[in-house]
Order: structure tokens, then sequence, then C-alpha cells
């Protein structure tokens, strides 16, 4: 069985209720991804006054910083319908019709990990998304007939992880790409502020920073955390969080300092160890430590990056003098080393 991973960016299984409750409605309410809602303000604006549908958005970026939460808050700008699905989720290109066929003028319909839908389903989003247009065949062989039919103007916006992982064509019909950015400190102390207030628990500054700094950049990871350490509060403490209860937690859950896991160091240690250092490739690191080379990509790589703990060069992967210093290990002197990272 998988491991439950505390700082994993993707939502998981029963965190749905506790999320939603969380969830800012309005644009006012979210924070941070500025430049992304900056902009956003101005094309909803746009599409206000001209009583038009909004341009497909595409956004993408790392789980957990809220593309969904985003999407969804376009569309109770605009006064839309919201309907949520995913590329795994679509199988076939009738559920797709079944789907577009059901929506209103101006809904936005949210397709989370596009990159993944199905080649078939794929093609059918094009004319949908380009003329509002169904073209769809529907049965095989000489019973084989194509269906044609008109579709509400809707708004498609579409999440992935992986931009690079999208099709040229399905690309190009987005009329704004925008990427997501993990959050700064100050942005999820703000975050986990107003979640301690909804969730009517107390909460000091020191607490707010402490947790701030172990979520990797990610609100979800925030929110999280602020749940499992109002557990503590409410167990082993009085209710409230102060930074005692706070670090007791986060020891607890085994995340360090720096929001790793084990995983995050074990990838670090065996750079360290059994690559000196790096430059080492993403293959033998993920045969090393036994994980899925995607995974470590989409799920660890990425904070690790953004953390400064880890280096991307044009010949692997390289451990920073962060991450030895994190970790405690002396980085060995090297004969004729130039490159000071
Ligand atoms: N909860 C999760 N993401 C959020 C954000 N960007 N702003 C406010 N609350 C959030």
């Amino acid at each position: 069985m998988e491991e439950e991973r505390i700082v994993a960016g993707e939502i998981a299984p029963g965190e749905e209720d506790a999320e939603a409750t969380l969830r800012p409605k309005r644009l006012s309410e979210y924070i941070g991804q500025k430049s992304v809602t900056d902009n956003l303000k101005v094309f909803i604006d746009a599409a206000l006054l001209r009583k038009e549908p909004l341009d497909h958005v595409l956004f993408y970026g790392p789980p957990g910083l809220g593309k969904t939460t985003l999407a969804g808050i376009i569309a109770s700008e605009l006064g839309v319908g919201f309907r949520i699905t995913s590329g795994p989720a679509i199988e076939r290109a009738g559920d797709l019709a079944a789907i577009l066929t059901n929506l209103s003028d101006g809904d936005v319909l949210f397709i989370d990990e596009i990159h993944r839908l199905h080649r078939s389903v794929e093609e059918v989003l094009y004319s949908a998304m380009e003329d509002f247009a169904l073209d769809i065949i529907i049965g095989k062989g000489p019973s084989a007939r194509s269906l044609g039919m008109d579709l509400s103007r809707f708004t498609l916006s579409g999440a992935t992880t992986r931009a690079g992982s999208l099709s040229a064509p399905l690309r190009d019909r987005f009329g704004v790409i925008s990427k997501f950015e993990m959050y700064t400190k100050e942005e999820l102390m703000r975050i986990i502020r107003r979640s301690a207030q909804i969730m009517g628990v107390g909460i000091d500054e020191d607490s707010l920073s402490e947790i701030a700094s172990r979520s990797r950049g990610t609100p979800r990871i925030a929110n999280r955390l602020l749940r499992r350490v109002r557990d503590f509060s409410q167990v082993k403490g009085n209710g409230a969080i102060d930074l005692a209860i706070t670090q007791k937690a986060l020891d607890a859950l085994r995340i360090d300092r720096l929001g790793l896991e084990n995983l995050d160091r074990e990838i670090l240690l065996t750079i360290i160890h059994r690559f000196k250092g790096g430059p080492v490739g993403i293959d033998t690191i993920a045969a090393a430590v036994g994980e899925d080379k995607a995974t470590i990509e989409d799920a660890y790589e990425p904070y690790l990056l953004q953390a400064g703990l880890l280096h991307r060069t044009q010949k692997g992967r390289v451990v920073s003098d962060l991450a030895y210093r994190h970790l405690g290990i002396e980085r060995p002197r090297e004969e004729g080393r130039q490159l000071s990272l």
C-alpha cells in the first residue's frame, strides 16, 4: 500500500470537504498569484462589459496552488455555472459530448489534468473550443454516422501540472495561458490566518510563520498542516495554536524546517552519498530511490528546485550547498571544482 504523503500537493482522498470550506469564492478573497489574477480581472471585466463568454484559459503549475479554486472564482465573478471534470475521467468522446451539450451560455467547464485526455476525446474538444460546435462520429464501420450540433458559448478552463505535455493544437486554442508560481511565506501566512479564522481556531504569528515555512510554497499543504496542528492543539494542548504545539505536531509528522519529508531527504542523500552530489540523471536517481521518474519530477523535484536545494544542469541534477548545510553534511572539497552552487 502506498504511504500517505502529508506534504503532497495533490488532494488526498476524503480531503475534499475540508478543502471546500476554505476555498475563497471571490477574486477579492484570493491571495497571491498576483500576475495571474491581475490579468484575469481585466479579461473578466471585459467579458462582462461585452456580454461575451470569457476566452478559454489554461492554468499550469504544480498541484495544490489553487488552479481549481481560481477557475471556480472565474465562474462566480462572471455569474455563470461551473462544471468540474478531469482528463482521465472522460473516457470516451461521448462522455465529453454529454458534458458539453449540458452547458449553458457562458458556463465555465473546468478540466483538471487536461494533458491526460484521450486523443479521441481531445479531438472533439477542438471544434467545441473554436466554433462551439460538436462534431462527433457515432458507431463503427458501415453504420458509423457523423453527428454535428451547436453548443452553448462556454469557457473552457484547463489545468495541468505539465504544460509541455499538452499537444500543440490543444494549447493553441487557449486565449489565456497562465503559469502558477509557488507562494511566498508571507502569502502562505495570510492564507493560514484566513483558514484558521474560518475554522474558528486561535493561532499566533510564530505558528503562522512556522507552518508557512514548512508548507512547500503550497496552500493545500499549508491548510492540511493547519488541520493537523489543530488536532494536536485540541488533544494535547488547550485548543489554541502556539509555537510549541506547532513544532511538536510538525516534528511528529516528520516534516522538517523546510517542509521536507523522508523521500525528499532520501533523494538528496542518495545524490550526495552515491553520486558525490551530482550531476546525475533523473532516471538514475529514480532507480536509486526506487520511485517512479514522473513522480519525482512532478511531486518532489519542483519544490527541491524552488527551495534552492537542488539545481538542474545540462549534465543532470546537482545538490546545492544549502542542501548540504540543511542536512548537516560537510561538502567534500573537490580538486578543480569550478562551479559554486
Ligand atoms: N486557499 C487556497 N488557496 C488560496 C488562495 N490562493 N487564497 C486564499 N485562500 C486560499
